[in-house]
């Protein structure tokens, strides 16, 4: 490894991932650690130079105060303690210069490390990757290209919940621009049939989620010697649950449930990247800035946005409005500033007119929100002529479409999906 460490140990600070993150701005490499790493975890750390022992408000835990385990302290390292109680911020930068540690943080020290890494854990094997053409699977599909070439098989599953464009657009990227080994799963039939009549969200997920997995082993069971899955796994996905004094438990979204025959041995090279940093490899990877600045979409697609059961024609007007309000939002110059913004149809129709005729249609409902961490989010005040714009274009290019609504509800009271 090329990169210098420093250590932040959670000690219950609410603040680590903000102190990793001013360090690694810094331009040191950092991990966050719980307090009671024994000597071997300690020894396990390439590099490290430096310990931040960060204690705060959660730093009684089970009755206990949380201290720092004795190899940290006998470590014979820097040490900076800080204390979210403290009101001066700790000068970081001081302490990385006593430390020695070099700022050598960046993409390309980041992505040389891992292709050596990914070389060295795969060997001459063959790697297994679901990729979605999220950011996520993405990066680590260019990531996985760039290591080991040809001994990659990305397997792309369209469940027909995709947005318009989503999946020629993993096939150019892929296959013809990067010249991965690319098999291209048509199911949207499947889905479509399983889901027919399934109104309730969660079932909702539940079917597509069974079925996404059930269709990736059957495309697994054809290939031979897998011996490797690639995983878009990131940092904020295992720093909630990697401490014992942090809050919750989080679920990670990678494929999950395969069979214990397909438990193939994990390759997670993005691990311990924040979703910035994500973005930033993908860059320098050479990925299309469209691909790698998208906004979140969910696992379950456009199915959590054709609200209640899904149907065809349902299904294709939240496509079809889902591109204008994309092609809107660029034009706007709005595509990268608001969080995520998207429309829905409910399973409703009202009374119309269409050229002197009466049109019995569907509502089609625009939603824009920012969000932090997606837990609160606030609505997006959209420019008025750019609504009325778009009530224009999807009212007239949306076939069923004969209204178009702004949801103007906040999170908390309402949730960012409508299911
Ligand atoms: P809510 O609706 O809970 O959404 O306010 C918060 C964020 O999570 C996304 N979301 C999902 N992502 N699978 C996903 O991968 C899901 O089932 C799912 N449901 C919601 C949502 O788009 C928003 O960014």
């Amino acid at each position: 490894m090329n990169q210098d460490t420093i250590a932040v140990i959670d000690l219950g600070s609410a603040r680590t991932t903000e102190l990793a993150r001013a360090i690694r701005a810094l331009g040191v490499y950092t991990e966050l650690h719980p307090h009671d790493l024994d000597a071997a975890q300690l020894a396990a750390i390439p590099n490290l130079r430096g310990l931040v022992l960060a204690a705060g408000p959660r730093r009684a835990y089970e009755g206990q105060v949380v201290e720092p385990s004795g190899a940290l302290l006998a470590a014979g390292l820097p040490i900076l303690r800080v204390d979210d109680a403290d009101a001066a911020q700790p000068d970081l930068d001081a302490f990385v210069a006593q430390t020695g540690a070099r700022r050598n943080w960046n993409m390309e020290n980041f992505i040389a490390d891992q292709v050596e890494a990914i070389r060295a854990q795969v060997g001459g094997k063959k790697v297994l990757l679901a990729l979605s053409g999220g950011v996520d699977s993405s990066v680590v599909a260019a990531l996985l290209i760039r290591a080991v070439g040809k001994q990659l098989t990305c397997v792309h599953v369209n469940h027909g919940l995709l947005r318009q464009g989503e999946p020629e657009q993993v096939v150019r990227v892929f296959r013809e621009e990067l010249g991965a080994n690319l098999v291209y799963v048509d199911a949207s039939e499947r889905f479509l049939g399983k889901l027919a009549g399934v109104a309730d969200p969660e079932q909702k997920r539940k079917v597509i989620g069974a079925e996404f997995i059930r269709v990736f082993e059957e495309e697994a069971r054809k290939l031979e010697g897998i011996a490797f899955l690639g995983q878009g796994t990131i940092y904020p996905d295992i720093i909630e649950s990697g401490t014992k004094t942090a809050r919750a438990v989080k679920s990670h979204h990678n494929v999950g449930g395969l069979p214990e025959d397909l438990r193939f041995a994990l390759v997670e090279p993005l691990k311990m990247l924040f979703k910035d940093e994500v973005r930033a490899c993908g860059l320098a990877l050479g990925l299309p800035e469209g691909m790698v600045n998208r906004q979140p979409f969910p696992g379950p697609g456009l199915g959590v946005r054709c609200l209640g059961a899904i149907t065809r024609d349902r299904l294709e007007a939240v496509r079809a409005s889902d591109a204008i309000l994309r092609e809107e939002f660029a034009a706007a110059g709005l595509a990268g500033k608001v969080w995520q913004y998207f429309t829905l149809i409910p399973d409703v129709r009202s009374v119309g007119v269409r050229e002197g005729v009466r049109a019995f249609e569907w509502p089609c409902v625009i939603r824009a929100v920012n969000t932090v961490d997606a837990m609160t989010a606030t609505v997006e005040r959209l420019p008025w002529p750019l609504m009325e714009r778009l009530a224009e274009r999807i009212t007239h290019e949306v076939p069923g479409v004969n209204r178009v609504l702004f949801d103007l509800t906040p999170k908390p009271v309402g949730t960012i999906e409508w299911e």
